[in-house]
Formats: C-alpha cells, structure tokens, sequence
C-alpha cells in the first residue's frame, strides 16, 4: 500500500547524513541560529531571569518563554509577525532545587512549573543577525495553567463541568499539555491539549467511573500539584478533569482576550488540530488522539463560511466524527451522534473516547499530528508507532489488533496514513485511503520492517510525530523517536526533519537536532524565507554548550534568501 517514486522529486536542498552528536545540522547552503531558548525574557524586567545553575525564579517564571516548545504558528497582525507556541511540559529535575528530586515540595514550587508551561505569545522581528523575540511588544503574553479562560460549546454549562469554583460550569482556570497546534482561517491559533490526565492526582477517595480509567486520571499526579492546589485533586472535585483535553482558541492580536475551550470539538488526549475549508464551504478540523488504540476525528461546522463573514459558532456548532478505515482502502466518518452512541451531546464531547468505541472506530497506532495538502483534497496523519499492541493501555478500550492502517504486529517505526475525501469535499462522509510511508530498517531486516519502498538506508527514520505542508505542497516530516542509532534504529541517528513529495512519495532528510532532542513545531515567517523549527527536550548542554539544556527554537533560512516555506 505505500507509495512507489514515479518521478524524480524537486527538493531544493541536498539531502544531509544522520548525526548522533550534540548539535543542528542542516543541508549545505542553509543556516541555522537559535531564536528563543527556554528562560529567554519576553519583557525587559526578565532579562537575566535564567541561570545555569538554578533555572528560572518564580517571580520570573511567567515572564520569560516556557520550557518544551512544541506546536506553532505565526500570524500577521497589523504588519507584525507574532509567532504563538506551546510549552508542553516541564522537567522538574531541571526546574525545581537538586533537593526536590524532581518532585515540588511546596506550593511555590508547584507555580513555578505552572508557570512554565501553557502558550507563550510573542512578537518577533528580522533585524541585522536574524529573527529576535521583540522584548516589552504589546503581544507578547504568558497563557499558563492559571490563566483564565472560557468553556464554549454544548459541553459548557452541562453538569459535567461544574464545579465548587464554577458552578457555572463555564469559567475555567488553565490549558495545559498543550502539544500540537493549529491555525483558523480567520487568523487565531488553536492549542490542542494532550496527557491533561497526568495534572490530576487524588489525595482521598478516587471518584468512580469508566470516564476516568479510559482518560488515565487518577493516583498521583506527576508533578503533586494535588498536594497543593485543591483544583487538581479528583478527591475533591472531580469533576476539574472534566474541563480540560480540549482544543482552545487563542486571539493573538489581542493580549487581553479570553482563550477559549472549543468542546464541540471533542474531549481527548489532542495532538493538533488541522483545520480546513472543505470544498462545500463548511469547516473542517481533522483531529488525533495520541495514545496506543485511540482513534482519529474530525469536526465538521454545521453552518459555512466565506472568508471575511462572523466566525461566531463555527467551532461551537457542528457535528464530530471518528474514522473507521476498511481493509479495502476505503473509509467512512462515524458521526458521534446521541443516537448511534447511547450517550448525550454532553456525554459525547466528554466523554468522547467512550463514544467513539461505541460506534466502531479505527484503533489507530498513536495518532499525532494530521496535515492537510494546500494543493489539493487531502490529509495526512502520522502514527508515530506502538510498541505495545494488544495490551490496551486503558480498561475499557478496545481491541488494538493489526488493521488496514496500522499493519504490523509490533511496531517501532511508525507509519503515515493519507486520506482522500469523496469528490474532494473534506466534509464528505467517506473517504478513500493509503499509507505514504511506512517507516523501517532497511538495514536490518527485509521484511514489513524493512519499511515501505520510499525508505532506504540514506533517509531513514522511526516515529514520525510533527507535520505541515510547505506552500508548494511539500509535507515536513518530524520524529520523536528512538535516538540511541543501535540494533533496530541502527543508523537513523538522532531525530530529525525530512520533507515528503506526496507526488513521488520521496523523502529527504533535511535537519538533524541534538542527541536526546524531539523535533516539533513547525511554521514559516510571513515572506517564508525562515522556518521555525521547535527542539523539544535536548540533552546535553544544548545550545549554550554549558549549563542545562534548554528547549528553543530554531530558526533556519537558505544562504541566498530563498523561499523554504
Ligand atoms: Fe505531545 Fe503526542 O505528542
Ligand atoms: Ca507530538
Ligand atoms: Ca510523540
Ligand atoms: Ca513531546
């Protein structure tokens, strides 16, 4: 089912090697230059707040950019470029005293690693050494797990969702786990909330219920703030949980706007979130739910919009879907429906694993990000691997067995499953599908793990994760892999940036980041001449060469000032 070259792609670059060292690479005649490191001030009064021995001070913990950069995306406001980025998670070895062990000791350090994660908005600017985060601009701004925000959608105001802090059930405080992102059309960003379950933890007796287990939420949480901040404990309102796993809008063009929590959008461990305009003029935004068996969705506007028309309700009023792909290469949309669920509209958007197993979804192998072709009617979704299948990582979930899209038994590498929708309308209700790719080594076995035909031992790579399509149709490829370059990952090296011709199904490697590192995040400056390449995690002492290692971004641009984007 993967794709075979027809033709000779027309990559602008020439392929580099893999590395295992400490720094970026990137192909000849491109340049490379860090833009924004984690502890980097945002505004005048936090510059300096960083050290290398101790990390960030709380007092300066949300003036500075966060830690774990993954999902962004750059918008034009008012001929400025503010690029928005996600802050994932947080390394509390890293973060907290030596003598915390990585686990907060006290309600300080608990708003140090609040602070630390979320949205980070930023203007930036070219000037005489490249792109520079513009300190003190009225953009810039720290959304973190504390900020407050709006629940919209049929979920808001439900039962569900309210709690003794908001028994308006529409008030809510944080996003957190914010992994992938997206854009809309009318010019916002969407941060898409991922592993929300692992904030949670209980202090007293576990509330009961299948929505629970199937979301991982419960025992302790990873970073104590149960021990210290009562919204975190399930003991006691156990229904904060209920509240985030969201996708939630933020207004970059204004420092003062409320984020808002998009329910209609479905409750899940969100990896982006890929919006389109589908052909008949409603909006599309195609969705994954990153956990082994868990399934891919979309959301489809019941009302259509042209550009320039009110965005109200768009993302508030619609229709969700789960994706069921037939072995024969075709597939269909289940709508999340009251009726072919046996659950309520409020049920489903919270409960939305449980209404997805319920109409007979597509367990998928660890759905991240989807990206959507810019030249034409399709999308892409890469499954980034599953090394585990057949024991299901929640009760209640489903049978993980091999299937269409997720072939091999055990499976390290990963592959990425592209769909076409019916008369090129991406609201259509059916679809047909293939792999692109299916990730191996070549060099170590000759069989399914070999990969498919587009993979050989001089672009090879495991775990694809971050995707985006370039505007001359080119879909980059970024992995969060298995880095060690021994036995089945033997000469694949650290991870790295590839970009695939959907046309030939080729693939090239472009960037390499440092041993230990992630590549995520993905977008382009407004004349697309610089890409902004998110390092997440990097071991080492990367990028100062002493010291922590600090998550940043990267900016990359071709000597001679090219287009890259
Ligand atoms: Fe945060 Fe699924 O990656
Ligand atoms: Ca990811
Ligand atoms: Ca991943
Ligand atoms: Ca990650």
């Amino acid at each position: 089912t993967a794709s075979r070259a027809h033709a000779h792609a027309k990559f602008a670059f020439t392929p580099i090697g893999i590395a295992t060292d400490h720094a970026v690479h990137v192909p000849e005649g491109y340049k490379s230059q860090v833009l924004v490191r984690w502890g980097d001030a945002l505004w005048s009064d936090a510059e300096g707040a960083y050290s290398a021995d101790t990390g960030v001070s709380l007092a300066m913990s949300d003036r500075v950019f966060g830690e774990n950069t993954d999902g962004m995306e750059l918008f034009e406001v008012d001929g400025r470029e503010i690029l928005v980025v996600n802050s994932e998670y947080v390394n509390p070895k890293i973060n907290l005293p030596a003598s915390s062990e990585g686990v907060p000791q006290n309600a300080d350090e608990v708003q140090l690693l609040k602070n630390l994660q979320g949205v980070t908005v930023m203007e930036i600017a070219r000037g005489a050494t490249g792109y520079q985060v513009v300190k003190d601009s009225p953009y810039n701004r720290r959304i973190t797990h504390e900020t407050e925000m709006t629940l919209a959608g049929p979920l808001a105001g439900d039962e569900l969702v309210k709690t003794d802090a908001d028994p308006s059930g529409r008030r809510v405080k944080g996003t957190m786990n914010n992994c992938g992102s997206g854009k809309t059309l009318w010019g916002t960003y969407l941060t898409c909330e991922e592993n929300f379950n692992g904030y949670f933890g209980a202090t007293g007796e576990m509330p009961e219920g299948e929505g629970y287990i199937r979301y991982g939420i419960g025992g302790e949480g990873r970073y104590a703030y149960e021990k210290f901040d009562d919204r975190y404990d399930i003991s006691k309102e156990p229904k904060e949980p209920h509240r985030h796993g969201f996708v939630t809008e933020i207004n970059p063009a204004d420092a003062t706007s409320v984020p808002v929590k998009r329910t209609a959008l479905g409750r899940f461990k969100h990896e982006n979130a890929e919006m389109v305009h589908a052909a008949d003029g409603r909006i599309v935004v195609y969705m994954g739910d990153d956990e082994r068996g868990e399934y891919l969705y979309k959301y489809v506007s019941t009302n259509t919009w042209t550009q320039g028309a009110p965005t109200e309700g768009l993302l508030d009023d619609g229709q969700l879907y789960a994706a069921k792909f037939n072995d024969d290469q075709t597939g269909e949309w289940l709508a999340l429906t009251p009726e072919a669920t046996g659950m309520s509209e409020a049920e489903i958007l919270c409960f939305t694993r449980l209404a997805a197993s319920a109409v007979g979804a597509t367990t998928m192998d660890r759905p991240e990000w989807v990206a959507c072709n810019p030249l034409k009617a399709e999308g892409y979704c890469a499954l980034t691997n599953n090394k585990n299948r057949g024991v299901k990582p929640n009760a209640g979930g489903d049978d993980t067995s091999v299937n269409g899209p997720n072939p091999r038994e055990t499976n390290k590498y990963g592959q990425i499953v592209r769909w076409a929708p019916s008369e090129d309308n991406h609201a259509a209700e059916v679809f047909t599908w293939d792999l692109y790719v299916m990730a191996g080594n070549p060099t170590v076995y000759d069989n399914a793990y070999a990969g498919s035909a587009n993979v050989n031992a001089g672009n090879m790579f495991n775990s694809p994760d971050g995707m985006a399509f370039s505007s001359d149709g080119m879909l980059w490829i970024q992995t969060d892999g298995d880095d060690d370059n021994e036995g089945d990952f033997a000469g694949q090296g650290n991870n790295q940036m590839l970009v695939g011709d959907p046309e030939s199904g080729e693939i090239a490697r472009f960037m390499t980041v440092p041993n230990g590192a992630e590549v995520t995040g993905l977008c382009w400056s407004l004349d697309k001449t610089v890409a902004f390449v998110g390092v997440q995690h990097p071991g080492g002492a990367w990028p100062d060469g002493a010291g922590k290692p600090r998550s940043s971004i990267v900016a990359v641009w071709r000597e001679d000032g090219a287009m890259i984007g």
